[in-house]
């Protein structure tokens, strides 16, 4: 497929940083499962979430207190869009680079299903394919089919209440991954950022981080905004159609 003049100069110029690249992960946001079929946060072309929903009623702890039933449905809603959706072309093309990290903001599972190894994905905002204990001295957690809905239920170990395995607005990362996502973003030749609004920190913040470490940062999205200011080189495109453009030929694995 062929991209207008402008967009094919900054290919060439994101496809020789990979080249001289030796440690490349990616970091992605909601926009690089947008093409598969799942509304972002914040888009200004579309029906993004935040401009329908309340994020304090429906992604924070208050919000949970608040009304437990409504954050649940919400949740449930959400799983049944994600039990309909597939990986997209960019999911396949990171899912090839076999040894590239993936930090992601989403808590769907598209890398791996795209056949991204587990352990290969950081999960910076948790998974919506996991409901935990609400009590943060239980640690209980159970696996969620998105096709069966879950009601407000609660927890068989301490019976406190059940509620998304995800990471809510006023809440920690979890630290063991945000750890290993600090470090890497402190030993990369490039980092990958993918479709993400970046701002929403501290995950955000990684971007800043990689290049403080002398990162050199490719930036794919189709609308300009803090990580496009943040760019070396920035790719004004869908992710489904620039990313296998950009890493077609590319070989982490061998590189140098
Ligand atoms: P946002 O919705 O804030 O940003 C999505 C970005 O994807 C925007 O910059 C879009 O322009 C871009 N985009 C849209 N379609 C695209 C496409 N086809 N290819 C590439 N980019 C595309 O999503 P995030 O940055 O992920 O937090 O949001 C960060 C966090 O805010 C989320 O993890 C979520 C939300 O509140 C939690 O759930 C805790």
């Amino acid at each position: 497929m062929g991209f207008d003049a402008a967009i094919e100069v900054e290919l060439s110029a994101a496809r020789e940083i990979l080249a001289g690249s030796h440690r490349v992960a990616a970091f992605s946001g909601a926009g690089l499962s947008a093409e598969s079929g799942l509304a972002t946060f914040r888009d200004p072309d579309t029906d993004a979430l935040w401009s329908r929903f309340d994020p304090i009623e429906l992604a924070s702890a208050a919000g949970f207190e608040a009304n437990p039933e409504r954050v649940i449905d919400w949740y449930n809603w959400r799983r049944g869009k994600y039990a309909g959706v597939r990986p997209n072309a960019a999911h396949r093309a990171l899912a090839a680079q076999a040894r590239m990290i993936q930090m992601t903001q989403n808590v769907d599972h598209l890398l791996e299903q795209a056949g991204v190894p587990a352990q290969q994905v950081y999960h910076l905002h948790g998974s919506i394919l996991r409901d935990r204990c609400n009590n943060p001295g239980c640690e209980h957690s159970a696996t969620i089919d998105p096709a069966i809905p879950q009601t407000l239920r609660a927890c068989p170990r301490c019976g406190d209440r059940m509620r998304p395995a995800v990471v809510w607005f006023g809440e920690n990362l979890p630290q063991a991954t945000w750890d290993r996502a600090q470090r890497l973003c402190m030993a990369l030749d490039c980092l990958l950022v993918i479709g993400t609004s970046a701002t929403v920190y501290p995950a955000a913040g990684l971007i800043e981080l990689a290049r403080q470490c002398d990162s050199r940062v490719i930036v794919i999205d189709p609308n300009p905004g803090a990580a496009a200011d943040a760019a070396d080189v920035y790719l004004a495109a869908p992710a489904a159609a620039v990313l296998p453009a950009l890493l077609e030929g590319f070989d982490l694995a061998s590189n140098p």
